[in-house]
């Protein structure tokens, strides 16, 4: 039975607003959920886990893509904020741990989040999908790897293929990576994934990368190692199968790698791709 959120934690937790939430799992990484439910949620929602960038919080990252709550509202959709543990707001994606399955680190206790909700709301399992900034769209990668079964779909905006920022340590920065030079054959890309889930043999969630050519934090050649990591995992030609110029606006291009690979490559942006909400939801099918 699916339970209110006012009924699980007090009548004083309205909703439409942000609500921290407890008890979601063994939490081993001792990163913070909050929970955002629009009000006159329909059975079975969908869920959007919304995970920010770098000295980010659940807070800034609701306050700073506010489209992400307001689509919430319309299409009346469960958002997870997960919030980083961590000291300078980073997610960990660099350690062994949190880039295994159910390692007990930040990404296990995302995937714990997202658990927790699907069971409590009785939400659709068809319907989980992440959208991750920066520090945020390196964990969607993670996820997407880790947790293929969890997720339907997968954004990142300026992030990171899976792995490419071990540091064999929590939370550090891979300036190697950051900086792309990396020199790795596709299935070394490729390893970093089946690493992260040894057997799986599933349906792989449908990824969107974006990554503007002017990037300075980190590298528009990241955007070639992602490509070259997802394209080799799923089994695609490295190159795109179409593309289309000034799409979904002018100066970006949209590369479609294969049913579940779509890039958008944006001319003359840095670090940090402005977020396109709507288009999100399209991506999404919400
Ligand atoms: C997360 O884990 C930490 C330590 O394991 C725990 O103290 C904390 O209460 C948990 N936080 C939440 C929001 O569950
Ligand atoms: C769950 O989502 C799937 C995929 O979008 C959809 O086909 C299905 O009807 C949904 N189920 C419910 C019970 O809403
Ligand atoms: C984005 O995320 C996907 C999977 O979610 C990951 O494989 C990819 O490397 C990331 N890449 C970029 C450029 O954001
Ligand atoms: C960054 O990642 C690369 C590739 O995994 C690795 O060779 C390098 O040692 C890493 N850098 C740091 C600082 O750990
Ligand atoms: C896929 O994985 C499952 C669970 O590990 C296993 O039972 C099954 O045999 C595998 N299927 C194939 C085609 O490898
Ligand atoms: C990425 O790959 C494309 C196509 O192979 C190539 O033209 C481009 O120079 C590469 N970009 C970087 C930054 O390495």
């Amino acid at each position: 039975m699916r339970l209110p959120l006012t009924t699980l934690l007090g009548a004083s937790l309205a909703t439409a607003q942000l609500t921290p939430i407890t008890t979601f799992g063994t939490n081993k990484s001792g990163a913070r959920m909050f929970l955002y439910e629009p009000k006159n949620l329909p059975a079975n929602p969908a869920i959007v886990v919304g995970i920010h960038y770098c000295t980010g919080t659940a807070q800034k990252y609701y306050n700073s893509n506010p489209g992400l709550h307001q689509l919430a509202d319309q299409k009346k959709f469960l958002v997870i904020y997960p919030e980083s543990p961590n000291d300078g707001g980073c997610w960990d994606v660099s350690s062994r741990a949190t880039l295994k399955r159910d390692g007990g680190a930040d990404s296990n206790s995302i995937a714990e989040m997202v658990r927790w909700t699907l069971e409590k709301y009785e939400a659709n399992k068809s319907r989980v999908f992440i959208v991750g900034e920066s520090s945020g769209g390196m964990m969607a990668s993670i996820l997407a790897a880790a947790y293929p079964d969890l997720f339907s779909a997968v954004i990142n905006y300026s992030g990171v293929a899976a792995g490419c920022f071990f540091t064999d340590s929590v939370a550090g920065w891979n300036s190697t990576c950051a900086q792309g030079k990396i020199e790795a054959t596709p299935e070394w890309w490729a390893k970093w994934v089946l690493d992260a889930y040894p057997g799986y043999n599933g349906t792989r969630p449908r990824i969107q990368l974006y990554h503007g050519d002017v990037d300075a934090t980190i590298t528009p050649a990241n955007y070639n190692y992602s490509v070259a990591q997802w394209t080799t995992v799923l089994g695609y030609g490295g190159k795109p199968t179409s593309e289309k110029a000034d799409t979904p606006e002018k100066g970006y291009t949209t590369q479609v790698f294969g049913a579940l690979l779509t890039g958008v490559y944006a001319k003359g942006v840095g670090h940090g791709v402005p977020v396109h909400a709507e288009e999100d939801m399209k991506f999404f099918g919400l």
